[in-house]
């Protein structure tokens, strides 16, 4: 188990970047509801953003990546269109423990 951070800590209705043992992960929060996702673009297995903390299109809506706008639904990773269409995201277990996000081991990219 790994302490990420504060629930508080994160963006309201935003995204924030991590960096566990080397490897990057998105957590998006949205209607009071965490989602974690390894920062990894199935289309080239590239980091989704160019600039810190951006990972959402401009709603707020889905999960975009930078790259080649691919867009991923924010609460199950599914890639809904863009090179990657039908593809998803690598989801990181997590669980929230007196308001504070503790992810478990990593998963490998695919
Ligand atoms: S690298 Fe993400 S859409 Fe191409």
């Amino acid at each position: 188990m790994h302490l990420l951070c504060r629930v508080d800590e994160l963006p309201d209705e935003g995204a924030r970047e991590f960096t566990v043992n080397g490897q990057s992960i998105v957590v998006v929060h949205r209607d009071g509801e965490t989602y974690a996702y390894l920062n990894w673009c199935p289309h080239l297995g590239i980091e989704l953003n160019f600039q810190p903390d951006v990972f959402l299109d401009s709603d707020n809506q889905f999960i975009q990546c930078a790259n080649h706008g691919a867009l991923f639904e924010i609460d199950s990773g599914h890639c809904l269109s863009g090179p990657c269409s039908g593809d998803k995201l690598v989801t990181v277990t997590h669980s929230i423990r007196d308001s504070e996000v503790w992810i478990d081991e990593l998963p490998q990219p695919a």
